[in-house]
């Protein structure tokens, strides 16, 4: 067997220090060939975000996701992903009642799924979990901005920190989650002006998604970075093919070639 070169291997120390160095991109994942993909893409950190609820499960929206669904896919992922660092995303639920429940939730994804770190949705509101979390070993991700598990307090995926009150009160809870020890913060759909006000305050690595081109690094869901999903992306995606329509021709031409008889042909036949 092939010895593992465990200094390939990413770390959050590493992420956070191409802070100023790179831009870091990051993208999610749900299955192990997903990851693999992406790991050998070069990608050096893979979310397995919680996002997986519609993009994957058929779900409206992140709520219903349960720890058990996401377990078996950060498990899946940090199979696949090689050198780059799993995180995974904690579900609605699993950390909101307490910082206990949160602490022995988190520990579950390091212990069972085998992830290197966790992400959790929130500010200030947060510190508390995220210092405990720290203490005890588990690297956390922050996730400020738009945070989807709040959508029925939201109304709606709307972009956040748009008057002045909003972006000082967003900057008060970036600062509080890296001041609690998180190694990075996603910033989700922010202006862009706040976005990179944000990354220059900071000194841990924010990684935006529809935050701009200022933030230091970028995620974005993999369904929509390879079009795999139905009907129109938010504005900050970008498409970088359209394997939807590839996968679609695919299958159509497999059941004309069964439904004339062209398929199998005799090398397909022993
Ligand atoms: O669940 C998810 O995929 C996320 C990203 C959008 C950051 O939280």
């Amino acid at each position: 067997m092939r010895e593992r070169d465990e200094s390939m291997k990413w770390t959050t120390a590493k992420i956070k220090a191409l802070k100023g160095e790179r831009k870091i991109a990051m993208t999610t994942a749900h299955d192990a060939p997903t990851a693999a993909m992406a790991a050998a893409a070069g990608i050096p950190a893979i979310l397995v975000g919680d996002s997986l609820g519609m993009t994957v499960l058929g779900y409206e929206t992140t709520l219903p996701v349960t720890m058990e669904e996401m377990l078996h896919h950060a498990a899946a992922v940090a199979r696949g992903a090689g050198d780059a660092l799993t995180i995974a995303d904690m579900p609605f639920m699993s950390y909101q009642p307490s910082v206990e429940t949160g602490l022995r939730n988190a520990g579950r994804f390091v212990k069972e799924a085998g992830a290197d770190a966790v992400k959790i949705e929130g500010g200030a509101l947060r510190a508390e979990l995220i210092e405990a979390l720290t203490r005890n070993g588990i690297p956390v991700l922050g996730h400020v901005g738009l945070t989807p598990q709040s959508v029925k307090e939201t109304g709606g995926y709307k972009v956040q920190g748009r008057t002045s009150e909003q972006a000082r009160k967003l900057m008060d809870d970036a600062m509080a989650v890296e001041q609690a020890g998180a190694f990075a913060l996603v910033l989700e759909c922010v202006p862009a002006g706040l976005g990179a006000k944000v990354t220059q305050a900071l000194s841990i690595p924010v990684i935006g998604i529809g935050a701009g081109a200022g933030c230091d690094g970028q995620v974005l869901v993999i369904s929509d970075l390879l079009g795999l999903t139905v009907g129109p992306a938010p504005k900050f995606v970008k498409r970088y093919a359209t394997l939807r329509e590839t996968a679609e021709r695919a299958l159509s031409a497999y059941r004309e070639d069964v439904e004339s008889g062209a398929f199998p042909a005799p090398e397909q036949e022993y």
